[in-house]
Protein backbone atom coordinates (compact mmCIF):
# COMPACT_ATOMS: atom_id res chain seq x y z
CA UNK A 1 0.00 0.00 0.00
CA UNK A 2 0.73 3.69 -0.31
CA UNK A 3 1.27 5.94 2.60
CA UNK A 4 -1.59 8.11 0.70
CA UNK A 5 -3.53 5.67 1.76
CA UNK A 6 -3.02 5.30 5.04
CA UNK A 7 -3.11 9.45 5.32
CA UNK A 8 0.08 9.88 6.28
CA UNK A 9 2.06 12.69 5.24
CA UNK A 10 5.45 12.92 3.14
CA UNK A 11 8.19 13.44 5.39
CA UNK A 12 10.00 15.87 3.09
CA UNK A 13 7.43 18.47 3.46
CA UNK A 14 7.61 18.36 7.18
CA UNK A 15 11.36 18.79 7.32
CA UNK A 16 11.41 21.63 4.45
CA UNK A 17 8.83 23.67 6.54
CA UNK A 18 10.55 22.57 10.01
CA UNK A 19 13.81 24.15 8.58
CA UNK A 20 11.94 27.24 6.92
CA UNK A 21 10.08 28.13 10.18
CA UNK A 22 13.34 27.60 12.90
CA UNK A 23 11.82 24.94 14.18
CA UNK A 24 12.62 20.75 14.75
CA UNK A 25 9.81 17.70 13.81
CA UNK A 26 10.33 15.22 16.72
CA UNK A 27 10.85 11.39 15.48
CA UNK A 28 9.95 9.48 18.49
CA UNK A 29 10.61 5.72 18.61
CA UNK A 30 7.68 3.11 19.30
CA UNK A 31 7.48 -0.52 19.98
CA UNK A 32 3.96 -1.47 20.83
CA UNK A 33 0.14 0.24 21.16
CA UNK A 34 1.00 1.89 24.45
CA UNK A 35 4.35 3.48 23.02
CA UNK A 36 2.82 4.70 19.81
CA UNK A 37 -0.46 6.17 21.76
CA UNK A 38 1.59 8.52 24.01
CA UNK A 39 3.17 10.07 21.04
CA UNK A 40 -0.31 10.29 19.27
CA UNK A 41 -1.72 11.82 22.44
CA UNK A 42 1.47 14.35 22.65
CA UNK A 43 0.85 15.29 19.07
CA UNK A 44 -2.48 15.92 19.26
CA UNK A 45 -2.00 17.86 22.96
CA UNK A 46 0.37 20.22 20.98
CA UNK A 47 -0.91 20.93 17.65
CA UNK A 48 2.17 19.40 16.25
CA UNK A 49 3.33 17.64 13.99
CA UNK A 50 5.60 13.68 14.74
CA UNK A 51 7.71 11.39 13.39
CA UNK A 52 6.29 7.63 13.97
CA UNK A 53 10.18 6.01 14.08
CA UNK A 54 10.47 2.27 13.99
CA UNK A 55 13.37 0.60 14.28
CA UNK A 56 13.89 -2.93 12.50
CA UNK A 57 13.89 -4.81 15.24
CA UNK A 58 10.62 -2.70 16.88
CA UNK A 59 9.13 -3.64 13.37
CA UNK A 60 9.93 -7.20 14.00
CA UNK A 61 8.79 -7.35 17.30
CA UNK A 62 5.41 -5.63 16.58
CA UNK A 63 4.89 -8.11 13.13
CA UNK A 64 4.33 -5.81 10.36
CA UNK A 65 0.28 -7.01 10.00
CA UNK A 66 -0.10 -5.40 13.55
CA UNK A 67 2.07 -2.78 12.79
CA UNK A 68 0.08 -1.18 9.95
CA UNK A 69 -3.04 -2.19 11.26
CA UNK A 70 -2.72 0.33 14.14
CA UNK A 71 -1.18 3.58 11.48
CA UNK A 72 -4.77 2.40 9.89
CA UNK A 73 -6.60 3.28 12.35
CA UNK A 74 -5.33 6.18 13.53
CA UNK A 75 -8.39 8.59 13.77
CA UNK A 76 -6.64 12.02 14.35
CA UNK A 77 -4.97 14.03 11.94
CA UNK A 78 -2.68 11.68 9.65
CA UNK A 79 -1.88 14.52 7.40
CA UNK A 80 0.82 16.00 10.18
CA UNK A 81 2.04 12.27 10.70
CA UNK A 82 5.15 10.55 8.86
CA UNK A 83 5.81 7.10 9.24
CA UNK A 84 9.72 6.59 9.12
CA UNK A 85 11.89 3.61 9.44
CA UNK A 86 14.95 4.31 11.58
CA UNK A 87 18.48 2.62 10.77
CA UNK A 88 17.35 0.61 7.18
CA UNK A 89 20.89 -1.43 6.98
CA UNK A 90 19.34 -2.46 3.51
CA UNK A 91 17.70 -1.92 0.43
CA UNK A 92 15.74 -4.56 0.94
CA UNK A 93 14.95 -3.49 4.25
CA UNK A 94 13.80 -0.01 3.16
CA UNK A 95 11.86 -1.37 -0.14
CA UNK A 96 10.00 -3.26 2.56
CA UNK A 97 9.25 -0.42 4.33
CA UNK A 98 8.11 1.71 1.72
CA UNK A 99 5.56 -0.97 0.05
CA UNK A 100 4.66 -1.48 3.65
CA UNK A 101 2.92 2.46 3.47
CA UNK A 102 6.06 4.17 5.38
CA UNK A 103 6.01 7.77 4.15
CA UNK A 104 10.09 7.79 4.73
CA UNK A 105 12.60 5.50 5.35
CA UNK A 106 16.55 6.00 6.60
CA UNK A 107 18.93 3.94 4.86
CA UNK A 108 22.12 3.93 7.35
CA UNK A 109 25.05 3.06 5.30
CA UNK A 110 27.51 5.30 7.79
CA UNK A 111 29.58 2.08 8.63
CA UNK A 112 30.12 1.16 5.12
CA UNK A 113 33.05 2.37 2.76
CA UNK A 114 31.89 5.65 1.29
CA UNK A 115 31.46 4.33 -2.33
CA UNK A 116 29.06 2.00 -0.69
CA UNK A 117 26.81 3.91 1.07
CA UNK A 118 26.37 6.05 -1.78
CA UNK A 119 25.79 3.31 -4.22
CA UNK A 120 23.09 2.06 -1.63
CA UNK A 121 21.89 5.07 -0.25
CA UNK A 122 21.36 6.29 -4.44
CA UNK A 123 19.67 3.09 -4.74
CA UNK A 124 17.09 3.07 -1.99
CA UNK A 125 16.35 7.02 -3.46
CA UNK A 126 15.70 5.88 -6.61
CA UNK A 127 13.25 2.99 -5.81
CA UNK A 128 11.61 5.82 -2.84
CA UNK A 129 11.00 8.37 -4.97
CA UNK A 130 8.98 6.60 -7.38
CA UNK A 131 6.49 6.51 -4.46
CA UNK A 132 6.91 9.73 -3.56
CA UNK A 133 9.00 8.24 -0.32
CA UNK A 134 11.49 10.63 1.27
CA UNK A 135 14.95 9.46 2.06
CA UNK A 136 17.52 9.91 4.69
CA UNK A 137 20.79 8.78 4.89
CA UNK A 138 23.86 9.23 7.20
CA UNK A 139 27.50 10.53 7.52
CA UNK A 140 29.89 10.04 10.20
CA UNK A 141 29.48 7.63 12.78
CA UNK A 142 27.52 7.89 16.64
CA UNK A 143 28.91 6.26 19.24
CA UNK A 144 27.09 4.23 21.45
CA UNK A 145 24.36 1.23 20.64
CA UNK A 146 22.62 1.98 17.56
CA UNK A 147 20.02 -0.29 17.79
CA UNK A 148 20.06 -4.24 18.31
CA UNK A 149 22.19 -5.05 15.43
CA UNK A 150 25.30 -2.42 15.76
CA UNK A 151 27.14 -1.00 18.27
CA UNK A 152 30.18 1.35 17.18
CA UNK A 153 32.50 2.41 19.96
CA UNK A 154 33.90 5.50 18.61
CA UNK A 155 33.23 9.07 17.14
CA UNK A 156 33.58 9.66 13.37
CA UNK A 157 32.35 13.15 12.94
CA UNK A 158 30.55 13.80 9.85
CA UNK A 159 33.31 15.69 7.10
CA UNK A 160 31.66 18.84 6.10
CA UNK A 161 33.80 19.02 2.69
CA UNK A 162 31.96 15.88 1.41
CA UNK A 163 28.43 16.25 2.10
CA UNK A 164 27.53 18.54 -0.64
CA UNK A 165 28.84 16.22 -3.22
CA UNK A 166 27.02 13.07 -1.22
CA UNK A 167 23.57 14.77 -1.53
CA UNK A 168 24.30 15.29 -4.87
CA UNK A 169 25.01 11.80 -5.69
CA UNK A 170 22.34 10.00 -3.42
CA UNK A 171 19.61 12.84 -3.84
CA UNK A 172 19.11 12.08 -0.65
CA UNK A 173 16.08 14.00 0.83
CA UNK A 174 17.58 14.58 4.78
CA UNK A 175 21.12 14.03 6.36
CA UNK A 176 21.84 12.43 9.77
CA UNK A 177 25.15 13.82 10.99
CA UNK A 178 27.64 12.81 13.47
CA UNK A 179 28.42 16.20 15.50
CA UNK A 180 29.04 14.37 19.35
CA UNK A 181 25.43 12.69 20.23
CA UNK A 182 25.47 9.17 21.24
CA UNK A 183 22.61 6.48 20.88
CA UNK A 184 21.58 5.18 24.11
CA UNK A 185 21.86 6.64 27.99
CA UNK A 186 25.40 6.73 28.13
CA UNK A 187 26.13 9.84 26.72
CA UNK A 188 28.63 11.92 27.94
CA UNK A 189 30.31 12.82 31.62
CA UNK A 190 27.92 15.33 32.19
CA UNK A 191 25.08 17.83 29.93
CA UNK A 192 27.29 20.97 29.59
CA UNK A 193 29.80 18.42 27.11
CA UNK A 194 29.48 21.08 24.03
CA UNK A 195 28.48 19.39 20.49
CA UNK A 196 30.54 20.39 17.34
CA UNK A 197 28.85 22.93 16.34
CA UNK A 198 31.75 24.25 14.26
CA UNK A 199 30.73 21.50 12.27
CA UNK A 200 27.03 21.46 12.26
CA UNK A 201 27.61 25.42 10.63
CA UNK A 202 29.65 23.98 8.17
CA UNK A 203 28.04 21.23 7.20
CA UNK A 204 24.85 23.86 7.00
CA UNK A 205 26.40 26.12 4.92
CA UNK A 206 27.71 23.37 2.45
CA UNK A 207 24.18 21.80 1.83
CA UNK A 208 22.15 25.06 2.95
CA UNK A 209 18.58 23.14 1.09
CA UNK A 210 19.16 19.99 3.13
CA UNK A 211 16.99 19.50 6.52
CA UNK A 212 20.03 17.55 8.74
CA UNK A 213 18.76 15.13 11.31
CA UNK A 214 20.02 14.31 14.97
CA UNK A 215 20.22 10.94 16.13
CA UNK A 216 21.32 10.09 19.65
CA UNK A 217 19.37 13.33 21.11
CA UNK A 218 17.77 12.10 24.05
CA UNK A 219 18.14 14.88 27.09
CA UNK A 220 17.85 11.91 29.69
CA UNK A 221 16.40 13.56 32.16
CA UNK A 222 17.63 13.22 35.93
CA UNK A 223 14.54 12.80 37.22
CA UNK A 224 13.44 9.63 35.38
CA UNK A 225 17.49 8.27 36.36
CA UNK A 226 16.28 9.38 40.09
CA UNK A 227 12.81 7.38 40.06
CA UNK A 228 13.98 4.41 38.97
CA UNK A 229 17.28 4.28 40.91
CA UNK A 230 14.84 4.77 43.52
CA UNK A 231 12.30 2.27 43.00
CA UNK A 232 15.03 -0.59 43.15
CA UNK A 233 16.82 0.40 39.46
CA UNK A 234 20.53 1.03 38.96
CA UNK A 235 21.30 3.50 36.33
CA UNK A 236 24.45 5.51 37.11
CA UNK A 237 26.25 7.99 34.88
CA UNK A 238 23.74 8.32 32.33
CA UNK A 239 23.83 11.91 30.89
CA UNK A 240 22.37 13.26 27.46
CA UNK A 241 22.74 16.21 25.58
CA UNK A 242 21.52 19.78 27.01
CA UNK A 243 18.25 21.21 25.87
CA UNK A 244 19.74 24.47 24.88
CA UNK A 245 22.33 22.37 22.84
CA UNK A 246 19.22 21.14 20.81
CA UNK A 247 17.83 24.12 20.49
CA UNK A 248 21.29 25.81 18.94
CA UNK A 249 21.00 22.70 16.46
CA UNK A 250 18.05 23.96 15.46
CA UNK A 251 18.67 26.77 14.39
CA UNK A 252 21.55 25.64 12.51
CA UNK A 253 19.07 23.76 10.19
CA UNK A 254 18.60 20.34 12.30
CA UNK A 255 14.91 20.00 11.16
CA UNK A 256 14.62 16.50 12.91
CA UNK A 257 15.57 15.07 16.24
CA UNK A 258 15.14 11.63 17.19
CA UNK A 259 14.47 10.37 20.75
CA UNK A 260 14.31 7.10 21.91
CA UNK A 261 16.00 6.58 25.54
CA UNK A 262 14.03 9.35 27.23
CA UNK A 263 10.48 7.54 26.26
CA UNK A 264 12.23 4.45 27.17
CA UNK A 265 12.98 6.16 30.86
CA UNK A 266 9.49 7.84 31.37
CA UNK A 267 8.37 4.27 30.38
CA UNK A 268 10.17 2.35 32.90
CA UNK A 269 10.08 5.01 35.74
CA UNK A 270 6.42 4.96 36.19
CA UNK A 271 6.07 1.34 35.90
CA UNK A 272 9.29 1.20 38.27
CA UNK A 273 7.20 2.94 40.76
CA UNK A 274 4.12 0.90 40.51
CA UNK A 275 5.24 -1.90 40.76
CA UNK A 276 7.00 -0.92 44.02
CA UNK A 277 4.14 1.46 45.40
CA UNK A 278 1.42 -1.23 44.53
CA UNK A 279 3.13 -4.69 45.04
CA UNK A 280 -0.77 -6.36 44.70
CA UNK A 281 -0.94 -4.91 40.87
CA UNK A 282 -1.51 -7.38 38.16
CA UNK A 283 -3.46 -5.98 35.70
CA UNK A 284 -0.84 -5.14 32.67
CA UNK A 285 -3.24 -2.03 32.13
CA UNK A 286 -2.87 -0.40 35.07
CA UNK A 287 0.88 -0.08 34.96
CA UNK A 288 0.64 0.44 31.12
CA UNK A 289 -0.94 3.10 31.50
CA UNK A 290 1.01 5.17 34.24
CA UNK A 291 3.83 4.41 31.80
CA UNK A 292 2.19 6.24 28.31
CA UNK A 293 0.96 8.79 30.59
CA UNK A 294 4.45 10.05 31.23
CA UNK A 295 5.82 9.34 28.18
CA UNK A 296 3.24 11.32 26.71
CA UNK A 297 4.45 14.26 29.48
CA UNK A 298 7.77 13.87 28.81
CA UNK A 299 7.25 14.23 24.94
CA UNK A 300 4.81 16.98 25.05
CA UNK A 301 7.68 18.40 27.17
CA UNK A 302 10.24 18.09 24.73
CA UNK A 303 8.39 19.72 21.53
CA UNK A 304 7.55 22.64 23.34
CA UNK A 305 10.58 23.06 24.83
CA UNK A 306 13.16 21.29 22.65
CA UNK A 307 11.17 21.08 19.13
CA UNK A 308 9.53 24.34 19.10
CA UNK A 309 7.24 22.56 17.06
CA UNK A 310 3.94 23.12 19.00
CA UNK A 311 0.65 24.47 17.32
CA UNK A 312 2.93 24.12 13.63
CA UNK A 313 0.15 22.16 12.10
O1 LIG B 1 18.63 4.53 17.37
C1 LIG B 1 17.95 3.54 17.44
C2 LIG B 1 16.89 3.24 18.39
O2 LIG B 1 17.18 3.57 19.69
C3 LIG B 1 16.32 1.86 18.16
O3 LIG B 1 16.68 0.87 19.05
O4 LIG B 1 16.71 -1.31 17.71
O5 LIG B 1 16.42 -1.32 20.20
O6 LIG B 1 14.59 -0.49 18.72
P1 LIG B 1 16.08 -0.65 18.91
P1 LIG C 1 18.53 8.27 21.78
O1 LIG C 1 19.13 6.98 22.24
O2 LIG C 1 19.38 9.43 22.19
O3 LIG C 1 17.12 8.45 22.22
O4 LIG C 1 18.55 8.28 20.18
C1 LIG C 1 17.51 7.70 19.45
C2 LIG C 1 17.81 7.61 18.00
O5 LIG C 1 18.72 8.20 17.47
C3 LIG C 1 16.90 6.79 17.20
O6 LIG C 1 17.30 6.72 15.87
ZN1 LIG D 1 19.43 6.74 15.65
Amino acid sequence: MHFSEFGLTNTKKLLIHAMHHGYAVPAFNFYNMESLLAILHAAETTHSPVILAISESALQYMGSDILMGMIANIKHKKNQIALHLDHGHSFDSCKKAINLGFSSVMFDGSNLPLNQNIKISKQVADYAHKFNVSTETELGILAGIEDEQTFSDSHLYTNPDIVADFVKQTETDSLAVAIGTTHGIYKRKNENEKLRFDILKQIATNIPKTPLVLHGASTIPQKFINKINKFGGNINYAHGINPAQLRHAISLHVAKINIDSDSRLAFTANIREMFSKHPDIINPRIYLQSAMENMTQNCVNEIKNIMGSNNKI
